[in-house]
């Protein structure tokens, strides 16, 4: 054993180990925060200032975290946040969390995972331990990572310590978070992958080593492929069921009532978010790079992209049976989100439907618990609508885009005069059945 990773080991063990998270934001702070709940004193590095600040002032802006918690860790001094890189030749360990987006042309964009991994290689020495956990194509930790890290002489899984782990953060979800969610580990050599396992232990309740970087950058993509693809059959799935005049719903349901070899998933009016509608792209690109085509990818992206365009041809069928036009009808869009009972609009399939709904000359007014403004991709800007009986009522057409638990579906349907349920989220509801569409 290297004595590089036995002091690594013991100061884990011990608690003494300063971590680091590069990258503060649904997946960075959370982390952050399990680090330093189980005793570890974390530093976490953005380049954003005002999310440095707010840390340091002892507000969270992620919902799934607790301003309260961040408060108590910072007052136990075991978390703390700076926009300066000069801290990491402090730390032990450091996990980057730095977003992977698509460039317009559907390729990675590495920008991101480079400009972070530049940084930390100047402050590189001996025995430190860095995690990439941004997802990412195969391949990415020991191509583009490891030699940008080795470029100052010192050896990955030798010297120092590489390692992918990707993150499976679920936000919104009451259950599942950082601290029980199982988490893949894939180091540049046992040493790594060892390391990288004892620091997660420390805060995470399940680790599932595998044998590379490249195996845990394949499960991510593996499992929003899944969740993709499967999402793509049930949108097409609900529009074959329209065309035989059966209830997506119902069928679905009865579906799921098989004990084995079925998952139930849901259609929607498109899929959002920084994950399911980017991370196949990564896949696919890699793959391309190695001319294979990845073909249940792209057919998944096409349903799945065709769906506000669905969504809207909906609208546009309901205001036909009431004798009125898209042009000029107003339209109150309930949640933009990407999802449910979360505040964020990354991709979110709203922004198509207010974007195709207004090319057609409706007027839009949208509601969202958790967020006041939107800018849709042609720049149109839209401020939140109070939601008031009278708003709903003044709706030709009321679409319910993100199903949000703060809502009083029984209430809406009092006072809309049609509804566009494109997530099933009346389903409980008993009064003015006549008024819902489905999807
Ligand atoms: N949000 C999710 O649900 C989710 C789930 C699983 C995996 N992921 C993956 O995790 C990664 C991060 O996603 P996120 O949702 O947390 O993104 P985010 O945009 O919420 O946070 C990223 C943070 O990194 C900071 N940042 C950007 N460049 C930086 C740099 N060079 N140095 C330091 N900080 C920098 C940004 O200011 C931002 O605060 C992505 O690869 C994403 O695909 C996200």
């Amino acid at each position: 054993m290297s004595i590089s990773k036995e002091r690594l080991l013991q100061r884990i063990r011990e608690g003494e180990a300063r971590v680091g998270v590069v990258g503060l934001g649904y997946v960075g702070l959370p982390l952050a925060v399990e680090f330093a709940r189980s005793g570890l004193t974390c530093t976490g590095i953005d380049v954003d200032p005002r999310k440095v600040s707010a840390i340091e002032r002892g507000e969270s802006y992620i919902p799934d975290v607790p301003s309260a918690d961040v408060q108590a860790l910072r007052a136990a001094g075991r978390l703390s946040a700076t926009t300066d890189f000069s801290v990491v030749a402090e730390l032990d360990t450091i996990n980057i969390c730095v977003p992977t987006p698509l460039r317009k042309t559907k390729d990675p964009d590495m920008s991101y995972i480079v400009s972070a991994v530049e940084k930390i290689a100047a402050h590189l020495r001996p025995g430190m331990l860095v995690i990439l956990e941004s997802t990412t194509y195969p391949g990415t930790t020991e191509e583009l990572v490891r030699p940008m890290l080795e470029a100052g002489g010192l050896k990955a899984g030798t010297d120092f310590f590489l390692a992918f782990s990707p993150e499976r953060v679920d936000p919104g979800n009451p259950t599942f978070n950082t601290h029980n969610v199982p988490k893949v580990v894939g180091g540049v050599g046992a040493e790594s992958t060892e390391l990288a396992s004892l620091l997660y232990g420390a805060a995470i309740e399940t680790i599932v080593p595998v044998s590379s970087p490249q195996a845990a950058e394949m499960v991510k993509l593996l499992e929003n492929t899944f969740r993709a693809v499967n999402i793509g059959l049930v949108n097409e799935v609900a529009i074959m069921c329209q065309k035989l005049g059966l209830d997506t719903w119902e069928v679905i349901d009865a579906a799921a009532t098989k004990p084995f070899g079925f998952m139930p998933f849901y259609p929607g009016p498109g899929i959002g978010g920084h994950c399911i509608p980017l991370d196949p792209h990564y896949l696919s690109w890699k793959l391309k790079t190695l001319n294979f085509y990845s073909k249940f990818i792209e057919l998944a992206a096409e349903i799945n992209g065709s769906m506000p365009e669905h969504v809207v041809k909906k609208v546009g069928d309901i205001l036909n049976d009431d004798g009125k036009a898209v042009r000029g009808s107003r339209v109150l869009v309930l949640g933009v989100a990407y999802k449910r009972d979360t505040n964020d609009v990354r991709e979110s399939p709203a922004l198509d439907v207010i974007k195709l709904l207004a090319e057609r000359g409706a007027k839009i007014l949208f509601h969202d618990p958790a967020i006041e403004s939107l800018r849709v991709e042609d720049g149109a800007a839209y401020k939140r609508s109070p939601l008031t009986a009278r708003i709903l009522a003044s709706a030709d057409c009321v679409v319910i885009v993100t199903d949000h638990s703060s809502y009083d579906y029984e209430w809406v349907l009092r006072y809309a005069r049609r509804v566009l349920d494109t997530r099933n989220a009346t389903r409980g509801v008993k009064t003015h059945a006549e008024r819902i569409a489905r999807l």
